[in-house]
């Protein structure tokens, strides 16, 4: 599936033709740091860049970048394809974890060849991504550590799961961590590398926060609601790996609560979370959750997130950036795939 940001509405005229010119810039130098290594790792290393992607945190990089006096400059592309970098090695390391077989429309790494060489190729991403950033100097490569750290802490927040905590917490917490902080980053980095001031680069960070935890929210609804097609990836996916997302949290709350869902969702004897293994199975509870009222309250916080995003950009300068930030949270809430 080849999708790109290349269909966000931008407008017409020079901001939109430097958004684009600032895009390919970053394309080329992923791909050129990507293919940069021993040749026995090209192939599994470019593999998902070539596949697709929406390229989210740079179009976020780039467009955080037109806050500040110089956009788009050097440093932009060099963070924004860090970031990307970093982004695409945790999803290698990703589908490993969740035995997801597609990725991007795409056999996944660990499906086409094996466990090992994902691994092994995530690793080189990371290997990578650290040898660029040391170029922004110790600053940069110290957020971008912060970072790693923080979405590592919430993969195995995940994993270990709530363990008697409120769900809702820990779900939210969970989902900042492990993609919210990075789309942060993407925010603060194209803010600061293009000399933004430092209230501007904090807003722009906290716009991350909040847009990057809205977008994993969106992703968990896909992973319900979506067909494969769509979305690039296999739905059910959480719910194979027994983890309970926000329409799931929700759809378990409260006494109305179906009990055949339950069933297949809750282990009777822990009352922990169930792994779904069953392909009938998991259908079956997707289609119950689908016109859940779970559903319902998992879109609804997701709207009051859009809105909170939109009091935030209300703070900063009007302008073409300023639109496309709108722009880019209306697709983060409607946004299929
Ligand atoms: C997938 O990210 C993983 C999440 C954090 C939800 P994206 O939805 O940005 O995936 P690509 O980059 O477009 O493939
Ligand atoms: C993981 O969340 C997000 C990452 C930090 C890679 P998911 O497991 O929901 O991501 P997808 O749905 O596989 O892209
Ligand atoms: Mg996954
Ligand atoms: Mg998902």
């Amino acid at each position: 599936m080849k999708s790109t940001f290349a269909g966000l509405d931008l407008g017409t005229g020079e901001f939109a033709d430097q958004v684009r010119s600032s895009l390919a810039d970053i394309e080329d130098l992923l791909l050129s740091e990507l293919s940069s290594g021993d040749e026995i790792l090209t192939e599994a290393a470019t593999h998902l860049a070539k596949a697709g992607g929406k390229r989210f945190r740079p179009m976020f990089a780039v467009l955080a970048s037109h806050f500040g006096p110089e956009p788009g400059n050097r440093d932009v592309i060099t963070s924004a394809t860090v970031l990307e970098m970093t982004h695409l090695a945790t999803l290698y390391h990703d589908d490993v974890m969740d035995e997801a077989p597609l990725r991007r429309g795409a056999q996944s790494a660990n499906a086409r060849w094996s466990n090992s060489v994902a691994i092994l190729a995530g690793d080189f991403l990371f290997a990578r991504a650290s040898h660029l950033v040391s170029t922004l100097g110790p600053d940069a490569v110290r957020i971008i550590a912060d970072t790693f750290a923080e979405l590592v802490t919430g993969q195995m927040r995940e994993t270990v799961g709530a363990r008697g905590a409120d769900p809702v917490e820990h779900y939210l917490r969970v989902v900042w961590e492990k993609t919210g902080s990075l789309i942060a980053s993407a925010g603060r980095f194209g803010a600061m590398s293009a000399g933004a001031d430092e209230t501007t680069t904090r807003t722009l960070t906290r716009l991350g926060d909040i847009i990057g935890t809205a977008f994993q929210v969106s992703d968990d609804i896909i992973d319900i609601a979506s067909v494969t097609g769509d979305s690039g990836k296999t739905p059910g996916t959480d719910l194979r790996e027994g983890v309970h997302t926000l329409p799931v949290i929700y759809a378990l709350d409260g006494a109305a609560t179906d009990c055949r869902l339950r069933e297949l969702l809750v282990d009777a004897t822990t009352g922990t979370p169930r792994a779904v293994t069953d392909d009938a199975e998991v259908d079956e509870a997707l289609h119950l959750l689908v016109d859940s009222d779970g559903m319902v309250a998992a879109r609804a916080k997701l709207q009051e997130m859009a809105d909170e995003a939109a009091a935030l950009l209300a703070t900063l300068p009007a302008g073409e950036a300023n639109d496309a930030f709108t722009s880019l949270v209306r697709y983060t809430v409607d946004r299929i795939g």
